[in-house]
């Protein structure tokens, strides 16, 4: 390149940071961290992005695709796991915690990894899985031979031994998430391990201070890598109620009739989940974090919890201000309390069951889907599926997006022939299996139209592209005059503005409970955002449910399907919304701001 052309681009390149810069100080008075309102992204590496076309994503194929999360306004990206697993649980099975898995590629893939990760400006985060490892760990297969040190990394008992058949009855009722006891036979110790998933995710002991230790030193280890903080996994499961003489008290029956004998919902599992020492466990991670990063002098690590307790439970994970917890526990409130008959009324309880009893101070989050559930659109409607990116794109605090949610993916459906999910193999129900496999989220993402979706070269990949990757695909949705990617990137975009960012929020229910919305206010700046949860068109009248509307009002974006323009101006005393359309309007002067902040990103990237 001429020395000219060099210097030119560097001069515009320091131009462009420092109008940049201006900008977000311009928007933000405030400075406080960036995960607060952070824009989070999950990817589960297996089905994202395939680099040496063997059907499964890795490490390459990730990093080859980051700048695709950027440019959508993602913050920080999550990994599921990506460890030496021997996949009995597709990566939930660990046999080293501190090794890479080869199908993803090795550390030094991972060193690229996060060094591109720093070059773009995105966070990464790691599953970090404490409750169980492999049983082909180290230390499962030491303690398994009780080898000195290792003997209580696991949780062993010795069973008694039915008289007539000669085979181990289980310590008591408990039962795997996965159907089945939770006690497995060893042959090599003669006694029974613990294991709260399949038999191959033996349950480690929190009560060994050696296990806490060993576990600690995991974290510091991937902090040392430079990662910007952990999800952590099944922090539910993580201690078992012991009595004083080391036995285990058996479970209640909860007479679920959903849930047969072999079902782990058959028993009420107050021996099994939520342990008093499990919160201080997380206290101490938190801890951890913390000093590694002031120490080190470096960002704050992030700690995130994945939680499907109740909101007085989930609220302990919190912490207090004198003894920190996790930055947030993931709230699943839309997930669990929510299907395609749920009104307004139920996603406004959802959302406030967790502002009201959230401790002053913290950091909200909202999830609408991830790799152990159905598909949002498939499980809330397709028609739905702007509306709740919308919803989740602007509540306070952090929003988790399940990679393709951003295009509005449905679930793919899977042959019992196809199906490898062992939640959903062990129920060896070919009729019935779907309802609980979680294949059908986990199928490979869809770049375009190519073969395999643009995901792998391969013949076949490990589990099969949706039928209608051809038109749900990333290109056919840059490539649209709008659609639900373009419609993901402008909410990210407006979401990095004071008002959701730092803006109260005051939600209401309107036109027979069909509309739920909500003003988001910061000073002088704020938003308002209209759901129609109902089938039919509604007028509202914004006018009436917020204080201080002015009488026009901007449409900033709307569903796909809302037959309204960005830009629209619209009479806030009438609002006309069709039935499961999402708006978000803005009074001018913040959308004008808006466009100069978008327009010079526009102008940044023609010319870099
Ligand atoms: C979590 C994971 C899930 C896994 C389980 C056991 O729930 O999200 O995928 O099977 O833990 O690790
Ligand atoms: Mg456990």
């Amino acid at each position: 390149m001429p020395y000219f052309s060099t210097l030119y681009i560097t001069a515009m390149h320091q131009f462009i940071k420092i109008l940049l810069a201006v900008s977000a100080f311009c928007c933000a008075a405030h400075s406080y961290e960036w995960y607060e309102s952070g824009n989070f992204y999950q990817i589960y590496p297996r089905s994202f992005m395939d680099s040496d076309n063997d059907g499964i994503g890795d490490l390459q194929g990730i990093k080859s695709k980051l700048q695709y999360l950027k440019d959508l306004g993602i913050d920080g990206v999550w990994l599921s796991p990506i460890y030496k697993s021997p996949d009995a649980d597709f990566g939930y099975d660990i046999s080293d915690f501190r090794d890479i898995h080869s199908l993803f590629g090795n550390l030094g893939d991972f060193d690229q990894l996060i060094a591109e990760c720093n070059r773009i400006g995105l966070k990464l985060i790691l599953d970090f899985v404490p409750n169980h490892s492999s049983d082909e760990h180290e230390w499962f297969q030491k303690s398994e031979r009780n080898i000195s040190g290792y003997e209580d990394y696991y949780i062993w008992r010795t069973p008694q031994i039915d008289e007539v058949s000669n085979i181990p009855v289980p310590i008591n009722n408990w039962m795997s998430r996965f159907r089945y006891s939770a006690w497995k036979w060893s042959e090599i110790r003669q006694q029974m391990y613990y294991h709260m998933f399949v038999y191959q995710q033996p349950d480690l002991n929190y009560r060994n201070p050696k296990v806490v230790q060993e576990m600690k030193d995991v974290l510091k280890f991937w902090m040392d890598k430079g990662v910007d903080g952990f999800r952590v996994d099944a922090i539910r499961t993580l201690f078992e109620k012991m009595n004083p003489d080391g036995s285990f008290p058996g479970e209640p029956r909860s007479y679920d009739p959903n849930c047969d004998q072999y079902d782990h919902c058959s028993l009420i599992n107050i021996c099994t989940r939520d342990q008093p020492e499990t919160y201080d466990m997380v206290y101490q991670w938190r801890n951890l974090m913390d000093d590694f990063a002031t120490k080190n002098k470096v960002g704050s690590k992030v700690l995130m919890l994945e939680s499907y307790a109740d909101v007085d439970l989930n609220m302990i994970y919190y912490g207090n201000a004198t003894t920190p917890g996790a930055h947030f526990p993931f709230n699943f409130e839309l997930i669990k309390n929510t299907n395609i008959n749920s009104t307004a009324e139920d996603f406004k309880s959802a959302v406030d069951l967790w502002l009201d009893n959230m401790p002053a101070g913290h950091i909200a989050n909202w999830v609408l889907g991830n790799h152990d559930q159905h598909r949002i659109a498939s499980r809330l409607g397709v028609e739905r599926g702007d509306l709740l990116n919308i919803l989740i794109q602007t509540l306070p605090g952090a929003a988790i997006t399940y990679q393709g949610e951003e295009l509005v993916m449905t679930n793919v459906h899977l042959s019992w022939n196809d199906t490898v999910d062992p939640k959903a193999c062990n129920t060896n129900d070919p009729v019935n299996y779907e309802k609980l496999s979680r294949d059908p989220a986990r199928t490979p993402f869809p770049w375009d139209d190519s073969k395999n979706a643009g995901f792998s070269k391969a013949d076949s990949t490990w589990l099969p592209v949706g039928d209608d990757y051809k038109t749900v695909n990333v290109k056919a949705q840059e490539a649209a005059a709008n659609s639900h990617l373009k419609i993901f990137k402008k909410l990210t975009t407006i979401r990095k503005e004071s008002m959701f960012r730092f803006g109260n929020y005051t939600g209401i229910l309107s036109n027979n409970d069909n509309v739920y919305s909500y003003k988001r206010q910061h000073e002088n700046e704020f938003a308002v955002v209209v759901l129609n949860f109902g089938k039919s068109q509604e007028v509202v009248d914004v006018s009436s449910l917020f204080t201080s509307i002015p009488s026009k009002l901007k449409v900033y974006t709307s569903s796909l399907e809302s037959a309204i323009a960005d830009g629209e101006i619209v009479d806030a005393s009438k609002v006309t919304v069709k039935g499961n359309i999402g708006l978000v309007l803005l009074n001018s002067s913040t959308m004008a701001k808006v466009n100069l902040i978008l327009l010079i990103f526009s102008i940044s990237f023609l010319i870099l």
